[in-house]
């Protein structure tokens, strides 16, 4: 078996590969002049089961095309099976037609990663599940799920909670989490009543006094995750937390752990002082870090405002609850 890396993320590759005891393979990754990239893998794969780690995140396009050439390369050098291991998919939220004329980018990704030569694919929390069935070859989802469920009760403890959806399409995820925490499920509508209006927040089910948890696969700006936790505790929930399970945070127009951090209720100001534990810096988004990039925790404070928990349990992530 050999594990070859991108630069999407190296201290994951690095830590996968002590894990499992293997050196990445070595392989180089260079630039024309004009920005195309160029990889070399420099070891015989011939005839080997390949695992190349890379998420296809922020810069999404460069390390996505850095992924599709690392498999074009290792599949004209003959390796025997070739496993993309791509803990963040990119592109995962252009999954349908959401308007006349625009594209279906997952579907495309998909087609590119499999054309490039990929045999099966390996990932965590795709956006929706019905996207494996954009790849022609096995794809295996793996769910955050048992890792988080075993925080909770960690650090939390079992009480009388609500896992909450931030929207309709994370329902599934959401209710599958709150099986296993034997809590309650609610809802959160988002509904932008006209153009140029601002969002109505419709929650379906009982908060009101509750410890509710939010659970999401990614968060990008932070916005969803905020809006979500203002229209909890505007509707009486005890304390809000929350899952991720990619830390996307990519701006979206200001730094997103900021945006967590210092959360805003329409009418009451900031959440804060005694009702502290309910403000959303303490909503501990749980993130996978390959949606990082390079950094040390270091850099990611500095860049996103707080330094995102990891957890470094081994469980297994293969058993899906629906
Ligand atoms: C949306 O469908 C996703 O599940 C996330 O809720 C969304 O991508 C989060 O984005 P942001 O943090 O920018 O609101």
């Amino acid at each position: 078996m050999k594990l070859i890396a991108g630069n999407s993320n190296r201290p994951l590759a690095e830590a996968i590969a002590a894990y499992l005891d293997t050196p990445l393979t070595k392989a180089s990754v260079r630039r024309f002049a004009d920005m195309e990239v160029f990889v070399e893998i420099l070891e015989n794969i011939r005839g080997e089961d390949v695992f190349v780690i890379q998420s296809t995140s922020y810069p999404a396009n460069d390390h996505l095309m850095e992924l599709l050439v690392t498999l074009d390369g290792l599949k004209r050098a003959s390796a025997r099976r070739i496993t993309a291991v791509i803990p963040y998919f990119g592109y995962a939220r252009q999954d349908r037609k959401t308007g006349p004329r625009t594209p279906i980018s997952a579907k495309l990704v998909a087609n590119l990663i499999v054309t490039a030569g990929a045999n099966r694919v390996l990932t965590i929390d795709l956006h929706a599940g019905q996207i494996q069935g954009f790849f022609d070859i096995p794809t295996d989802n793996l769910f955050a799920a048992p890792v988080f469920a075993k925080d909770y009760f960690d650090r939390l403890g079992k009480g009388p909670t609500t896992v909450v959806s931030p929207d309709v399409g994370g329902v599934l995820r959401a209710r599958a989490f709150g099986k296993r925490l034997d809590a309650e499920l609610a809802i959160i509508d988002k509904r932008r009543e006209r153009a140029g209006d601002s969002e109505v927040m419709n929650v379906i089910g009982d908060v009101s006094g509750r410890r509710c948890i939010l659970v999401d696969d990614i968060v990008d700006s932070g916005g969803t995750l905020c809006n979500a936790a203002v229209a909890l505790m505007e509707r009486g929930a005890a304390s809000v937390h929350a899952y991720v399970t990619h830390g996307v945070l990519s701006g979206g127009g200001g730094r997103p752990g900021e945006r967590l951090a210092h959360c805003r209720s329409r009418d009451h100001g900031q959440y804060r002082g005694d009702r502290g534990r309910a403000h959303v810096a303490e909503c501990e988004p749980v993130v996978d870090r390959a949606a990082f990039g390079r950094g040390d925790q270091a850099h990611q404070r500095r860049k996103f405002g707080f330094e995102p928990v990891r957890l470094n349990t081994p469980i297994d992530c293969n058993t899906p609850v629906d």
